[in-house]
């Protein structure tokens, strides 16, 4: 037996061919493949005489011009039986059987058979050998090879497709993986959205791809331009009539919006570049909060229903990435507004300290802006010195009216527990292990750079750089606050009496650097009630336990 390997069948077929061509070889028949170029691609003699390429190569030929389904008998004396094979519908190539001459297939030891067992001798080989009008038994191997071959065509076809389909599904989940682990809260909408977009757009090519957020605009609501990437031709108007379009079709029970000028006229008019649009929704509960539009598909002429899944599953995403968002921002106006609420009611003590705690925050913000512009300081000081600014007095919850209001000279027992303050206060930021941070500016507030101050006296570097720079604002607005025992001091005179404390007071690179800013502008704008501009700005470190401990 001998083959000639081509490239039209796949291993299993090879492997098919093979045994069809053992079982004609047994019984002296050749087998031979030609491909629809008349060339041949396989070839298996029984043994007994050789096959006549130049016929077969002549009958291929004939066979791919005038395709048939079926065995066909063919050649002189019917010798040859014939069968195209088929992938997706189209002949790749013609398998012959070459029975021979009745003289070349007949067999000595069939002959024998035949006798031995009493079968009509003629009869059994013609009908073995396929010498019958039928073409015998090697037609009918011939024809049970034929659908099976295309058999294995289509199931390896459904293989190509499932694995071309798992692999995509791969993809995707792998796309969603990585959109679900980019939901920081620390990003923006726009952020998230880009990510999304570009993450969608190296799956799917498309020209282009972008996200419409609604948006309140003069007290309208309007579709923002908020991510996108490639070319989208679909501006701020045309998506607010997609988004129509698309509120009417999800209302209908579809999942998207289609329209495409491929297939057929387009439903609406679009630019001239539009060849196919889809859009869905970003749904915030009931309400669609924005939506995603991609145009023109890139390497095939339309979107299909993979498309539309995989667009929506990233579109909720982005939805559930928004309304997180906007959860959190109001979680985070919860514990500003509880850390308002705090606050004031500890300034509300004493008439005379109200905004105080504001206002440290704000100074503190200051001096660490600025000191941050003359040397490196931990990342997040600002932050972490403002939330400090305003809690430091946090410990003064526990003291009474009466002690804070006292015209006169404190007694010792008063003066112990107003001395406590800035312990009472770390002791309750300790129950909040997200204020950790801020608990050594609350400790250290009224700590002197000379180590005569309290609580532990500590001097110098020692003292936490954090209250160092909350003792100083705090200073400052003592100073310039009117006090039960005292008038206000003027702006002038506290920055005289900070400079007379560089070194025994206050840290002098801190004192300095405050004297050094454009302290005329801090104090116009502590003059103009600056009170209201609450730093909303990372908060995102803290969560709802510190919300829970602080409203408690
Ligand atoms: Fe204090």
């Amino acid at each position: 037996m001998s083959s000639v390997m081509g490239q039209t069948f796949t291993s299993s077929q090879q492997a098919m061919l093979n045994r069809l061509a053992h079982g004609v070889n047994r019984l002296g028949i050749n087998l031979a493949v030609y491909d629809n170029r008349r060339e041949c691609i396989f070839q298996a003699e029984g043994g007994r005489f050789t096959s006549d390429s130049g016929i077969l190569r002549e009958l291929a030929g004939e066979a791919f011009e005038s395709p048939f389904t079926g065995i066909r008998s063919c050649g002189q004396d019917h010798r040859f039986l014939m069968s195209l094979l088929r992938q997706n519908g189209q002949p790749v190539a013609v398998v012959f059987l070459d029975k021979g001459l009745p003289s070349q297939t007949l067999d000595g030891r069939l002959r024998e058979y035949c006798i031995r067992h009493g079968l009509d001798e003629h009869e059994f080989t013609a009908l073995l050998t396929g010498e019958t009008e039928e073409g015998g038994y090697p037609a009918h191997l011939l024809e049970t090879f034929a659908t099976e071959f295309e058999a294995s065509v289509r199931h390896a076809g459904q293989i190509d497709k499932l694995t071309t389909e798992l692999s995509q599904m791969y993809e995707q989940i792998v796309l969603l993986y990585n959109l679900s682990t980019h939901m920081k809260v620390t990003q923006t909408n726009a952020e998230f959205l880009q990510y999304a977009c570009d993450q969608l757009r190296s799956l799917v090519n498309v020209e282009g791809l972008a996200v419409f957020l609604e948006k309140k605009i003069d007290g309208q609501k309007r579709l923002v331009l908020t991510a996108g990437c490639g070319y989208v031709s679909i501006d701020a108007t045309l998506a607010d009539i997609v988004q129509v379009h698309l509120m009417e079709d999800l209302a209908a029970g579809k999942e998207a919006f289609l329209d495409g000028g491929v297939h057929g006229p387009f439903q609406y008019a679009w630019p001239d570049n539009v060849k196919n649009i889809l859009a869905v929704s970003l749904q915030g509960g009931e309400n669609m909060i924005g939506i995603m539009v991609a145009t023109n598909p890139l390497g095939k002429s339309d979107f299909d229903s993979t498309d539309i899944k995989l667009f929506n599953s990233v579109a909720n995403g982005c939805a559930v990435f928004i309304e997180n968002g906007r959860l959190f921002s109001d979680l985070k106006e919860l514990f500003i507004g509880s850390l308002k609420a705090l606050t004031g009611s500890i300034d509300a003590k004493d008439p005379y300290t109200r905004g105080h705690s504001e206002r440290v925050a704000f100074v503190s913000r200051w001096i660490a802006e600025h000191l941050q512009q003359v040397c490196t300081l931990p990342a997040n000081l600002v932050h972490h010195v403002y939330l400090a600014g305003l809690l430091h007095d946090i410990g003064k919850i526990g003291v009474a009216e009466t002690v804070l209001r006292k015209r006169g000279k404190l007694d010792d027992q008063e003066r112990e527990i107003i001395f406590a303050h800035p312990r009472v206060g770390a002791a309750i930021l300790s129950e909040i292990p997200q204020m950790h941070s801020i608990i050594p500016g609350v400790l250290h507030h009224h700590e002197r750079y000379d180590g005569k101050g309290y609580p532990q006296g500590l001097a110098g570097e020692d003292i936490p750089l954090l209250g160092r720079i909350i003792a100083l604002a705090d200073a400052f607005d003592a100073m310039t606050s009117k006090r039960v025992y005292r008038d206000a001091m003027g702006f002038k005179h506290a920055q005289t009496e900070i400079h007379k404390g560089i070194g025994t007071q206050f840290d002098p690179q801190i004192a300095e650097v405050f004297l050094d800013s454009d302290v005329d502008k801090l104090w116009c704008i502590i003059q103009d009630g600056f009170i209201e501009n609450w730093d909303y700005s990372n908060f995102s470190e803290y969560g709802t336990q510190a919300v829970g401990v602080l409203i408690r």
